[in-house]
This record gives structure tokens, C-alpha cells and sequence, in this order.
């Protein structure tokens, strides 16, 4: 069974030898190191076996957009991934689903991969499982909104409560909701066929736990992608095939 493996490093490493140190060491088949934007170049250069991906893009092609990158970029700097709609973006930056949806055209337009994340926060999650689908089910409708069938998207499920927080959510739970999100995309009208991964504090002791399913097909991977020696644990855990 090959799996996927994001590593997002979100904000979280400083220089370029630092970034290559942590590349070199995350280096396997199936993983896509999504570094912050200025060492993609060097990282792509230095690794052999894992693919480079982003953690954001903008959804115009070019102009005067401060501050904003954009998928031609992206491509040119050797990205084929990209994160879109992470919950930390739609916190801080305000990003609206309407933003979320014109950035998965622009990855897909650039010819990236686009990692969408959506997942319920904490007081839906209360209110039960159902409540959780539904709020799941309106990002997803609002997220990809006319994006039509592609090969090239990828849905990670990250419930807000479980990032960085220490607190996993059930195998049984989170393969519900996978289950739920490919059904809720192929019945409508674009019948998008998608690979769902999980994330939110995935560690080299749980991974294998929630990874186990075949219907989830790898992990989005944030805190544990910073250390090695548990990132190793977690590529174990999913049987990568390294080569
Ligand atoms: P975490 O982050 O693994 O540290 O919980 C996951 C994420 O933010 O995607």
C-alpha cells in the first residue's frame, strides 16, 4: 500500500541549511516536503525522492500583487503541490471559501496538485458527528465550486481541533468522514474522484493507526515532519515503497 505524506513546515524553519539538513532526512517516495517558499529551489536540488510542494498561492497569474506568488512561480521554482485553504490561513489571513476556490483554479491552471484542507472546529464537532459532515460538506461544496473533474486534487481532512494540539482523532472517525467526502464529491454534479488524507497531530505512534485504512490514502503532517527521527517513524508506518 503506497501512501502519501505531506510535510508542512508551516513557518517553522529558518535557513537554507537548516531546510536541507531536515529535506535530506525526509527524503522517500510519497512524500512531498511543502517548505516555506525560499528553499523550495534549494531542497528540490537536494533530494532525489520526494516531491516539493507549497503552503499557499495566489489566484491571479501575474501583476501587481504585492507580497503574493504565484503557480507560474510556483511551477518554475520545481513546486508540482500545493496546500490550499489550510485552517491556519483561513484564521490569520481571513481567507474565505470564495478565495479558497480561485486558488484551486490557479494551482490546477499552473498545472500543481492542490492539497485542499477543510475540517470542522471544535463546537460543531460537539454538537455530533453529523453536524461535522455538514460543515464539511459546505466547504467542500463552496471550496470547489465548478472546479471540474482532475486528477490533480487532493482533499486532506483536518479536523481544527486536531492541529497541533496533541489530540488525534479516532481511525474509526476520521475513515468515516474520508468515506463521506469521496461519496459527497462523486454524487455531485462535477463527480469528483479524490484521495483523502488525514491530518492533525499525526505522530510515528499513532500514524500507523490512522493510516491503516486503504479508503485514507496518507497523512498531512505538521509538527512530526520537523523531527526526524518521527517522521521516519511515520514513513515506516505507512509501508512506503521507497523506491
Ligand atoms: P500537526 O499539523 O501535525 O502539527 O497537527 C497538521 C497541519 O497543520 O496540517
Amino acid at each position: 500500500m503506497k501512501k502519501l505524506i505531506v510535510a508542512n513546515w508551516k513557518m517553522r524553519v529558518n535557513s537554507e541549511e537548516e531546510a536541507v539538513k531536515l529535506a535530506r532526512a525526509s527524503d522517500h517516495a510519497g512524500v512531498i516536503i511543502c517548505p516555506p517558499f525560499p528553499f523550495i529551489p534549494v531542497i528540490k536540488r537536494n533530494v532525489r525522492r520526494a516531491a516539493l510542494g507549497a503552503q499557499d498561492i495566489f489566484w491571479e497569474k501575474g501583476g501587481a500583487y504585492t507580497g503574493e506568488i504565484s503557480g507560474t512561480i510556483l511551477k518554475n521554482i520545481g513546486a508540482q503541490y500545493v496546500i490550499v485553504g489550510h485552517s491556519e490561513r483561513r484564521k490569520w489571513l481571513k481567507e474565505t471559501d470564495q478565495m479558497v476556490n480561485n486558488k484551486i483554479f490557479a494551482a490546477l491552471t499552473a498545472g500543481l496538485t492542490a492539497i485542499l484542507c477543510v475540517g470542522e472546529p471544535l463546537r460543531v464537532r460537539k454538537q455530533g458527528f453529523a453536524a461535522a459532515k455538514k460543515f464539511v460538506a459546505n466547504q467542500l461544496k463552496k471550496d470547489l465550486e465548478s472546479v471540474s473533474r482532475t486528477s490533480r486534487l487532493i482533499i486532506a481532512y483536518e479536523p481544527l481541533w486536531a492541529i497541533g494540539t496533541g489530540v488525534v482523532d479516532t481511525p474509526e472517525d476520521s475513515l468515516q468522514m474520508a468515506r463521506f467526502i469521496k461519496f459527497f464529491l462523486k454524487s455531485q454534479k462535477s463527480k469528483l474522484k479524490v484521495n483523502v488524507l488525514y491530518g492533525g497531530s499525526v505522530t510515528g505512534k499513532n500514524a500507523g493507526h490512522m493510516l491503516q485504512s486503504k479508503e485514507i490514502q496518507g497523512a498531512l503532517v505538521g509538527g512530526a515532519s520537523l523531527k526526524p527521527a518521527e517522521f521516519k517513524k511515520i514513513i515506516q508506518a505507512c509501508s512506503l515503497n521507497f523506491e
